[in-house]
């Protein structure tokens, strides 16, 4: 997701709202098809042909007009008055010029051990679909596409296991709506993310209305205009966070690059390192990840991390394994060659290196998860700053330590930099065993900054390791879990 993406020890995707049933795509796919056949024959999940609640157009823009609507249908209401025109006063997040970051409730407040009453009839009406999750996203979708037709082009043709994901942010984020810090960075990223897929700020009522439609629905045993009114109050400052981010980034990026493959050089048989050259300068730092379209599968975006720091020649590399049955990984590890042109979105992540201290760094990388570690190496390297660097690189096999010689040689090159093979079979001349036991035994870690690379099982073990040795939580980085959950990882 472009989503925020440094999160703490407490996060725990399976306690999470809407953690989707694994490989379910082929019964979640048939589920939308009944929903949107229900829908379509006006059979159990007939679709109400009014508006189930008033989602205006937001974004500054739209703000802007309908202040001039309002201001104008109260010059029309008081044509002959001598003084001038009172207009009724306008919502807040119509009339405020403010950055809507300065208009959501303020960090303390997040912090405040009361949550809002609209944070509280949020979380009630959570509590009461989170049972019914399927047939709420189903449902969702359902309304989205048979009441606005032509928003289903923007998405993919097949709507598998990973489309829960919109719903699941907008409950998410609704659940956040008093935590103004995780809500603004995390909608800001997504915001500018969007504008990959085509998403405008006219988009945002017809989801924000199938939102409160499938809501409605399904919480119904709950559901009553104080509820209602909350969501409507939380999903207009989603939706706004996200426009306002996206315009403000109009004026700083492309929606998107197109890249030319330029190298495409295989590994071991499902993996491959592939080289891009983007069509303008793609600015991101080490540590960070992109998401990806191949020309194969069209609108179907996958993430994946550079592998290394930003290099003088602008080119941008990638470590991709061919995940079982996986479209976008088999294209690029099997089928991709020098001369594709591949789209990448905007980069996204905060598993960056923090250069305003000298901690030393534990990195810990799992399979592919050593792409991102090698560029934060990298990145310390340029800084010319000597902190201790301690790399694991773990695999299942030897075999599959595709890296393991290009990390040695920067440990040749750097006394500061240690590296540590583990392997989970037997060994040769690698550490062996589960990954977060030979970093345990390696700590303490006090003095140290993790970085945690890799499927999400092994990031989640890696925590509880790290933090079960006494290292507190908020030094401890790694991309969103609810993403690599997603991803199947
Ligand atoms: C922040 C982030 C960074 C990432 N960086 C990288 C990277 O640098 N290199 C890289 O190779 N991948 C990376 N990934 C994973 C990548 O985004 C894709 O999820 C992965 O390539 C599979 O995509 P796909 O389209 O091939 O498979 P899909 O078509 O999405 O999946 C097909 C099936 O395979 C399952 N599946 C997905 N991944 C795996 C897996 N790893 N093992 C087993 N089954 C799986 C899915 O659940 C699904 O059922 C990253 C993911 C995230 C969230
Ligand atoms: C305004 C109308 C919107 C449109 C047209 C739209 C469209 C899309 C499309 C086409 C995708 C990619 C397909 C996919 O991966 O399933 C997507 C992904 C996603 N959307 Fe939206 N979206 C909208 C609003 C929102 C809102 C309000 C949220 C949440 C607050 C949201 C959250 C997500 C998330 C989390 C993803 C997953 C991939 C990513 O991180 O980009 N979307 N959206």
């Amino acid at each position: 997701m472009d989503a925020v993406t440094t999160n703490s020890a407490e996060t725990d995707p399976n306690r999470g709202w809407f953690t989707p049933p694994e490989r379910e795509s082929d019964a979640l796919q048939d589920r939308e098809s009944d929903a949107l056949q229900d829908a379509a024959e006006g059979g159990e999940t007939e679709i109400p042909s009014r508006s189930p609640a008033a989602i205006r157009p937001v974004g500054r823009a739209a703000a802007r007009k309908q202040r001039a609507r309002e201001e104008a249908d109260e010059r029309a209401r008081q044509p002959e008055a001598a003084s001038p025109s009172t207009p009724e006063p306008t919502p807040a997040f119509l009339s405020d010029p403010e950055p809507v970051a300065a208009r959501i409730p303020s960090p303390q407040a997040a912090t405040a051990p009361q949550a809002s009453p609209d944070a509280l009839l949020i979380r009630r009406t959570m509590a009461e679909v989170g049972p019914v999750a399927d047939r709420t996203t189903s449902y969702f979708y359902a309304l989205l596409f048979v009441r606005h037709p032509e928003l289903r082009e923007l998405f993919p043709a097949a709507m598998d296991a990973q489309r829960d994901r919109i719903l699941k942010a907008l409950l998410t984020a609704a659940d956040n709506i008093d935590n103004t810090e995780y809500l603004v960075e995390y909608l800001s990223n997504l915001g500018r993310g969007h504008r990959k897929y085509g998403t405008r700020p006219e988009h945002y009522p017809a989801v924000g209305e199938a939102l409160i439609g499938a809501l409605s629905r399904y919480a119904a045993a709950v559901w009553d205009p104080l509820t209602e009114a909350a969501w409507v109050r939380a999903y207009t400052v989603i939706s706004q966070v996200m426009i306002d981010a996206a315009a403000a980034d109009e004026r700083a990026a492309p929606p998107w690059w197109q890249a030319e493959i330029v190298s495409h050089e295989p590994r071991t048989s499902d993996i491959a390192v592939v080289t891009v050259r983007p069509d303008q300068p793609y600015p991101f730092l080490a540590g960070q990840y992109t998401s990806l379209e191949t020309p194969w599968w069209p609108r179907v975006w996958r993430h994946y991390s550079f592998a290394s720091a930003p290099r003088s020649d602008g080119l941008l590399s990638f470590h991709v394994k061919a995940v079982p049955a996986g479209w976008v990984s088999n294209a690029l590890v099997h089928r991709a060659r020098p001369g594709d042109v591949i789209r990448l979105g905007p980069p996204a992540g905060s598993m960056v290196v923090d250069h305003t201290t000298d901690s030393g760094l534990l990195c810990v990388g799992g399979g592919t998860g050593i792409a991102p570690i090698k560029a934060l190496v990298e990145d310390v390297v340029e800084h010319g700053r000597r902190r201790s660097v301690e790399v694991f690189y773990g695999a299942r096999h030897d075999h599959d330590l595709y890296d393991l010689d290009t990390m040695l040689r920067m440990q040749e090159e750097h006394p500061w930099l240690s590296v540590r093979p583990v392997v989970a079979d037997t060994p040769s001349g690698s550490l062996s065993g589960p990954l977060p036991d030979i970093v345990r035994q390696y700590g303490p870690w006090e003095k140290y900054d993790a970085y945690l690379s890799g499927p999400a099982g092994m990031i989640r073990s890696s925590m509880d390791a790290l933090v079960g040795g006494g290292m507190p939580s908020h030094r401890i980085r790694h991309d969103a879990l609810e993403e690599l959950v997603a991803a199947g990882d």
